[in-house]
């Protein structure tokens, strides 16, 4: 018999959840965690990746693209800064890497995506955000920190802010724990 939340993640208790812990041991595993993520996400949600070079940014996005029906090649926007896809909601993927100010999104437009028809994952994060303001992607999302281990470990942490990260963290715990269940 297998635990409710299988034996591969760790969570928090549901109603309160706010973390996830989720190992992956392949890249290709790492898409699928996007994957799952991509079905479940509506207009309007945004997904914050952090982690460093190599960490798997860019794979978990292409698996959220796969999840959202994008057929298209999701690849690095390092130096767009946004790429956008079609999918069953559009993708807009971005990459702050090359953003020295924050204040650039509002200035260069990309702002007005995150209140816009599709989801936005954005990776660098942290190159968007200031302490103590509220982020310009508003005050809903799901952190995804990526830690890496010895050769192809990884491990995806995901932590909720607000009641949007929370809904995208409970549906994602429970499709985790359904797939090895
Ligand atoms: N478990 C794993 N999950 C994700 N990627 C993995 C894993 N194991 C190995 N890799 C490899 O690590 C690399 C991850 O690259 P990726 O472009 O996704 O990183 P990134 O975090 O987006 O980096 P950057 O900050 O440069 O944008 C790929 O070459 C991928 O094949
Ligand atoms: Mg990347």
């Amino acid at each position: 018999m297998s635990s409710a939340r299988g034996d591969n993640a760790r969570s928090s208790a549901s109603a309160e959840s706010i973390h996830l812990d989720v190992p992956s041991e392949s890249v290709e595993r790492t898409r699928r965690l996007g994957a799952l993520l991509g079905g479940l996400l509506a207009r309007g949600d945004v997904v914050l990746l952090h982690g460093e070079l190599g960490a798997g940014k860019t794979a978990f996005t292409q698996g959220v693209g796969r999840g959202l029906g994008v057929t298209a090649t999701v690849n690095s926007p390092t130096f767009t800064i946004l790429k956008e896809y079609a999918g069953r909601l559009p993708l807009y993927h971005f990459d702050l890497y090359r953003i020295e100010d924050p204040g650039e999104l509002e200035t260069l437009g990309f702002a007005d995506y995150f209140a816009g028809d599709g989801v936005s994952v954005i990776e660098w994060a942290e190159c968007g955000e200031v302490d103590g303001e509220e982020a310009p992607w508003g005050p809903d999302a799901l952190r995804v920190r990526f830690e890496r281990g010895a050769d192809t470990g990884r491990l995806l942490h995901f932590s909720a802010i607000g009641s949007g990260g929370r809904r995208l963290l409970g549906g994602l715990a429970d499709a985790v724990a359904r797939e090895v269940g």
